[in-house]
This record gives C-alpha cells, structure tokens and sequence, in this order.
C-alpha cells in the first residue's frame, strides 16, 4: 500500500477529448496552486511527439478555462510523452524509462473502458504498477456482473487503498456542501427526515445534446452516464447518516448503507425518454432504444427515510442547465384549507449557482387569505466552484485521500439498483428538445409536482 504522495502522474489517452477539454486545464491550475511539481507522463498512440503534446495542452488550456504563461511553462517543463499501442510491452518498457526514479506513480486511465485490463495488465508486467496507484475514469463497467469483473481484476494487482474511481461530482464543492450543511448545522437534523418531510426531488437537466459523443453515449444513455453514478453520489449525501468519524472508510460506509437500503428500480417507478432528433446524430444508431431523459422513482428504507419517495430526473435538451433539489415538508395540520396551502421546502441548488434556500409560507400583501411561498436564502454564490472538480479529485488521488473517490462496494450497489431495469427495456417516449422531457413522465411525479428549476438565478444582496 502507498501512503505517501505520487511522485509522477502517468495518464493514459493523453491525446483524447478528457485530456483536452478536463485533464490539462486541471493540471495548469494544480502548478498554479503549488500542488504540481512531480513528472507528468502523458501516454497514447497518436504518432506524436512531446512537442505536439504540448501544442495540444496549450490549445486546450486556451480553450477551457484561460491560458496562465507562467503556470503553463512549468507545466511544460513537468510533461513527458511516451507513444505507443497499449497492446504492445514496447509502450510500457518506455514508460518504465520515463517514470525514472519515480517509485510510487499515480496512473490515470483517461482511456475507454475496453481498454483497462489491456493496460492494468501490462503495468503489472512491466512493473511500472509496483508501489502505484491507479485512477479510474467512469463508467466504472456496463452492469453488475462487468463491474464485478473489472474490480477483481484491479484488485489483483492493486490495492483497494490504490484504487481511485473517479466520480467528478464529488469533487464539486457544491456537492460537499450538502453534507456540511446537514452535519454543521443543528437545526437541520431536527426537520430533515420521514416525520417532517414529504418528498425529495433530484433534478439534472442539461439545455444541450450529446455534443459529438453520439457513438459514447448510444452504449450508455443517462441512467448509466449520470443517474447510477452521479446523483446516486447527491442522494446519498442527502439521504446518509452523520459518519462516525471524518476518515474517508467512515464517510463511505455511510454511503455505501444509503445504497443498501434502495431496493432495485422496479419498471413501474421508470419512465425513459428521447429528445426528437437524437436518431440522426452520428455514432447513433437509427432504432436506438437509449435514454436521453430518464425520471425515477425510489425509496430509502431506513430508519430515517422509510415511506420517503426520493425521486430523480435527468436529461439532455431540457430547458435549462442546472442541477437542483428539492425536499417538500409534509402539510401541517393547520385550519387553513389545502386549496390555499403553498409550499414549504428546502432547496439546494448545486449549479450553476450554488443557493441553499428555505421556502415558507407568508401571507401575501392586500386583503384576503391568500398565500405565497417566500424563500428565505441561507447562502448562494454565483459560481459553483472556483476549483474545478477535476482539479480537486486528481489533487486528493494523488495524496491518497480516498474519500472523494467511490468504493468498490458502493458501485457495486449501485448497478444492483437500476440494473434490472436496464436489461428489462422499458418503453422510450420522445420529447422535444427545450422541453421538460415526455409527457409520461408524469407516472413518476411527486406530490404536487415537478420543481423545474431556472436557468440563472440572481438574489439580491441583502442590505
Ligand atoms: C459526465 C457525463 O459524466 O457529466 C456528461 O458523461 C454530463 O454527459 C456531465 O454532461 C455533467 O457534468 P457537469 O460537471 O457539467 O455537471
């Protein structure tokens, strides 16, 4: 096991769109922080060379996030390129030339999933996999039974310790807010459960398409790209108990309880749609059956959450960009009739402003019993994060902090969970794009509706 710092990061795909568009920009702001000063060995087969590798790196930092000359330099002084085909030892004997006296490397397999054991095999091999961690882009396998299989490969050659599964959303800190909203905050321990809250929605609505990943995203579609990993990581910080201590086995022992407590999707609480036109995109097939859009619906059976509905939402095409949930407060036993009743809620807003918002009920000005929902705003800052997850996460894997990272018994849970529900499929509704998904989907709303949320929100400063 390694418990120090990696002394070089090795990252396969370097010449692909992750590097490009996440993987520079990430690494520009770690040397600009202070956090980089080990190699960085870029590895793929593209016939290129260092120099073309770092045209690249430039074009990308230009593009995504703003070129920083002096950050940017040392960045380039750090890189190294080794070029090869993963399937050939040849690669890895180079890389082992490259990693010189590095002896506890971070690789970072910023590559498709086919192609992990390929390469987690030659590390070994070659013994550039001795003393090092590796890092795992998701999807972290298709189902079950291949992420099962991925895992006991990994764990033949490295630790569980060694192992980083990357789920960007836990390196946002919007993402970790939640958890220091509910666990710093007294009060919210007294509201936040079954005897005083009704229902919990999770929307994550994307006003864009598939952007040219036709061919990725027909083999996945949103159940698998962001419901099973990214906001299964966003109910179970809604829905965990307070760890019994800060260190990362605790925090995600916690986690992995919530999962266990989620029986898998039934097809009854499921309805996946289509936006019109994602037939013709390339790398899709003309017949496809893949989601664009799924809303579901599920239930914690815990102490705390039992006869909850937790009910997710996600899609692409929607009207808006933004990420947001919503826990309604049942109905208080009060004279005042239900047809006047609004709403009162907790919203949290994880993009892209970050608002915790408490929605009560007040009369509204004039005469009359009529009521409006006011929102009380705890914080809310316009910019979700000024680090950006990708940054956060290679820092902590790196450092060997496995807390942002998800355990291999947690996305095992998961696939459990929404994997009968792939393999049964369920009916495909079309949808406009720009519109809030099929009109089907209302078998799966909550009580008193879907919260849509808007596209920007601005909150006046307060006096
Ligand atoms: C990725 C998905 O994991 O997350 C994309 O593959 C999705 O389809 C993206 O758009 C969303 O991430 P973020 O950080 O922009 O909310």
């Amino acid at each position: 096991m390694n418990n120090g710092h990696s002394d070089a990061l090795v990252f396969f795909g370097a010449t692909g769109d992750l590097a490009y568009k996440k993987i520079f920009p990430a690494l520009q702001a770690m040397v600009k922080r202070g956090h980089l000063n080990v190699p960085v060995i870029g590895v793929a087969k593209a016939g290129w060379n260092l120099d073309q590798l770092r045209a690249r790196a430039k074009d990308s930092v230009e593009k995504h996030g703003g070129l920083d000359p002096a950050a940017f330099e040392t960045l380039c002084n750090l890189l190294r390129y080794v070029d090869g085909d993963y399937q050939d030892p040849a690669t890895f004997g180079a890389l082992r030339d490259q990693l010189k006296d590095a002896h506890a490397p971070a690789h970072y397999l910023a590559i498709p999933p086919v192609l992990f054991e390929t390469v987690v095999g030659h590390l070994a091999k070659s013994n550039c996999g001795r003393g090092a961690r590796v890092i795992v882009e998701k999807p972290f396998g298709h189902d079950l039974a291949s992420a099962r299989e991925l895992n006991r490969f990994l764990l033949s050659v490295f630790n569980e310790h060694d192992i980083f599964r990357i789920d960007h959303y836990l390196g946002k800190r919007a993402v970790n807010n939640m958890m220091v909203f509910r666990f710093a905050n007294t009060f919210v321990e007294s509201f936040w459960n079954r005897f005083y809250i009704e229902s919990v929605q999770i929307t994550m609505a994307e006003d864009f398409g598939v952007q040219g990943r036709g061919g990725f995203y027909d083999q996945t579609g949103t159940i698998r790209d962001v419901v099973q990993n990214h906001l299964f990581q966003v109910l179970s910080n809604l829905a965990m108990e307070p760890p019994v201590s800060n260190d990362s086995e605790s925090v995600r022992d916690e986690k992995v309880k919530v999962l266990k407590a989620v029986a898998s999707i039934e097809e009854a609480n499921l309805v996946r749609g289509q936006f019109e036109g994602y037939r013709q995109e390339n790398g899709v097939a003309k017949d496809s059956q893949t989601e664009t859009f799924a809303a579901l619906r599920m239930e914690v059976n815990s102490w705390r959450w039992k006869g909850v509905p937790f009910y997710i939402r996600a899609g692409k095409n929607l009207p808006v960009t933004s990420t947001e949930i919503v826990g309604k407060f049942r109905k208080p036993p009060t004279l005042i009739p239900d047809s006047v009743l609004k709403e009162n809620h907790l919203r949290l807003r994880l993009s892209p402003e970050v608002t915790i918002a408490m929605g009560m009920m007040t009369l509204t000005p004039g005469e009359g019993i009529t009521l409006q929902t006011s929102e009380m705003v705890a914080s809310h800052s316009p910019q979700a994060d000024e680090m950006d997850a990708y940054e956060r996460v290679l820092g902590a894997a790196m450092a060997g902090d496995s807390t942002l990272f998800a355990r291999e018994d947690y996305v095992e849970e998961a696939w459990r969970i929404v994997e009968p529900v792939l393999k049964k499929g369920t009916p495909i509704f079309p949808y406009a794009p720009g519109t809030w998904g099929p009109e089907e989907v209302a078998r799966v709303a909550p009580p008193g509706n879907w919260h849509n949320p808007s596209g920007t929100e601005s909150v006046p400063e307060a006096d």
